[in-house]
Parts: C-alpha cells; structure tokens; sequence
C-alpha cells in the first residue's frame, strides 16, 4: 500500500471528459484534502479546455506513442485515478492504472463481466493499491438512511422491492449508450441502480430471470429482472432506454413500506411507514452533486490504507457483475469484451 502521508492533500488524476468527467469532477473540486492534479482526453483541445475548466495543474492528450492515460499514470504525482470512460474500456484503463502504481475509483459498471472485475480485484490486491467501483448511490445519506431504516426493523421484514429507471434516449449510435462495443444497452448502463437497491434491501438473490427487448444492433434497449429469494421474496427490477419512469423504489415488508423519491440513483426524499401505518418522510438537502459521498470514501479509505470500501466491497461489484452476466446471456446481449 502507498497511502499519502496522512493529512497530506491526494492528487486525483481525472481519466476522459465526458458527461460524467465533468459532474464528478465538480465535487472532486469541493473535496476536502484533494488536488485537481492532472486530466486525461484522447483530443488536445478536450483535455485543456477540461483543465482550464477546474483549475488541474496538467493536462495530458493522446500523443504517437502513448495514450493521454499512460501518459497520465506515468506521472508521478497522481496518487489516485478516477475513470470516466465508457464500460467497455473500464478493465483496460484500470489495469494500467494499477500497473503503474495508482490507486483506482472507477465509474460504475466497474467492468462489463465479472471476469474482468475479477482480474482488476486480482491486481489491486497485488500491487496492494485501494480499488472502488463508483457507484455513488450507495455513498448517499439517503440511500444509507433507507437501509439503516429498514435493517433497524423498521417496516419488518422485506418481502419484495419493486425499482425502475428509463428514459426515452434518442437513438444514436455513436452514443455509447447505443454503441455494443462501448458496452451500450439498458442493463449496464442503468440496471446497476435499481440492482443496488434489490440487494441492499434483500441480499443476493439466490435465482435471476432476465427478459427484454434487443435492437438490431443487439443490445437491449429494455430489461426486466426478477430476482428471486429461496425464503420467496423476490425483486422486479425494470430498467429502459426506450421508455420513461419515475425511477422510484418501493420496499415491502410484513410491517410496513419504504418509498424513494426520483430519481432513485439520487435520491433527496424517503417515504415510510411503520406498524402504525403512520407515513413518515425525511427530505435530504445536498450542496453538491452527490458525488461528493463516494470521493469522500475513497479518499478515507486510502489515507487508511484500506484496498477496498466496506460500502462497495470488491466481492459485492464482482456479484452484480455475475448478475448482469446471468441477465446478459438470457437476454442474448453479447460484447467483445466477453472472451
Ligand atoms: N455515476 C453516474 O451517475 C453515471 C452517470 C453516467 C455515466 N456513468 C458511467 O460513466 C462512464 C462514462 O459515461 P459518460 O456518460 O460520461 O460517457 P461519455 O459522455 O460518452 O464520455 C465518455 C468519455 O470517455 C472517453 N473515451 C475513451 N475512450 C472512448 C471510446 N472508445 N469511445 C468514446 N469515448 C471514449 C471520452 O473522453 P475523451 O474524449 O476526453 O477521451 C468520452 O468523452 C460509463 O461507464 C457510465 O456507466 C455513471
């Protein structure tokens, strides 16, 4: 392990400027502790216009010979690296990252099977370097206060949830939302959200059914999960790129019911009621982007020398990767990354 000194600021290295580069590197701005140190983009322009933006230090482009993340994990003063690409080139970049000795938040889904996750697990445990997936839903006070609601007894005990996510998204297929080898399609881009729920409220499910619709280029524009318990509690999971929702979450238990608001993935309002059937609600104020609650936690983690956060351990990212694998092939969606 190479934790910085304690006290001492972390330099965050930011890999890609895409739409979610730019909301994450907000909070990372706000972070206490850290350093906007150095960004990486495959253009020139992206990468200085992406540094001006946030005040980094350096910025770095692809250039012949070596790409603008090498060049990036090359330098020796990033301490911690966040991924921003799209899933299909989480496994690649990550695994660079950790060659070259840098501690690793990658952008959810971590990898796009499980064996890849389980190859940068492999890694990081080696090179003794903190990895965490960044699935920033579950850093939220919301999200922990739904599940500290509903461990604690709350609404009793959980018979089923219910979650959705969709979106009408145009159709474009140099998004990669829509590009199979960017790893587009609705279960991993958004299925990882209503999953997180499932399992927080449930645990792992012991059977997974998976149906959907594919498009002509073969990933599936919408998916229902059911997830199923041997006690018969069970999960019915919905997530679409073809279609809108109110992307809430509803939990049912023998004594009570749990509600989100929308969106689920950040959500700022909690409904519940217990035995009394008395509705309580709890709204969540939040100054910054939510992102925040997740850099927090890595940067704990690594000034603690810990590899992995015990709010996304590597086992559980590995565990929804299984389940995506599962829904992936009884759907059919195949990617390249898949060997
Ligand atoms: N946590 C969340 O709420 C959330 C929300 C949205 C997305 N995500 C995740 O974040 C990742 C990125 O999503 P995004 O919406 O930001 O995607 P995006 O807007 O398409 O940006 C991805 C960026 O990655 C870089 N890149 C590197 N190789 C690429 C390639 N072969 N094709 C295209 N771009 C490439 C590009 O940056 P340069 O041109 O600068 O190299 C591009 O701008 C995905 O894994 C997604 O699941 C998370």
């Amino acid at each position: 392990m190479i934790p910085a000194a304690q006290g001492q600021p972390l330099n965050w290295g930011v890999v890609a400027t895409g739409r979610i580069a730019h909301r994450v590197t907000a909070d990372l701005a706000r972070l206490e502790n850290s350093v906007l140190h150095a960004v990486s983009s495959r253009s020139a322009a992206a990468a200085k216009a992406f540094a001006g933006q946030y005040g980094f230090a350096t910025s770095y482009h692809d250039q012949p010979g070596a790409t603008a993340y090498e060049q990036l994990f090359d330098d020796p003063d990033v301490d911690v690296v966040y991924i921003a690409t799209p899933h299909a080139r989480h496994h690649e970049v990550a695994t660079a990252a950790l060659t070259a000795g840098k501690h690793v938040v990658c952008e959810k889904p971590l990898t796009v099977n499980a064996r890849e996750a389980q190859e940068l697990i492999l890694l990081a445990r080696e090179q003794e370097l903190f990895l965490m997936e960044a699935m920033w839903t579950r850093f939220l006070p919301s999200t922990r206060r739904a599940l500290e609601v509903v461990r604690a007894g709350g609404i009793g005990t959980v018979r089923w949830v219910q979650a959705d996510l969709g979106f009408a998204a145009t159709y474009d297929p140099r998004d990669r939302l829509w590009d199979p080898a960017a790893g587009g399609g609705a279960l991993l881009d958004l299925a990882a959200y209503p999953l997180t729920w499932a399992v927080g409220m449930l645990g792992f499910p012991d059977s997974v059914t998976a149906a959907g619709r594919l498009n002509r280029d073969g990933i599936d524009v919408q998916n229902t999960l059911t997830l199923g318990y041997a006690d018969g509690a069970a999960a019915q999971l919905v997530s679409s790129l073809e279609s809108a929702s109110p992307g809430i979450v509803t939990v049912s238990g023998t004594k009570g019911w749990l509600r989100t608001g929308s969106p689920l993935y950040n959500a700022r309002r909690l409904e519940y009621a217990g035995p009394d059937g008395r509705v309580q609600v709890e709204e969540f104020y939040e100054a910054t982007e939510g992102f925040i609650h997740e850099l927090r936690e890595a940067g704990r983690c690594i000034r603690a020398g810990l590899p992995e956060s015990p709010l996304m351990p590597w086992h559980e990212s590995v565990k929804i990767m299984q389940i995506l694998d599962d829904a992936r092939s009884q759907l059919g969606v195949h990617y390249e990354n898949d060997r």
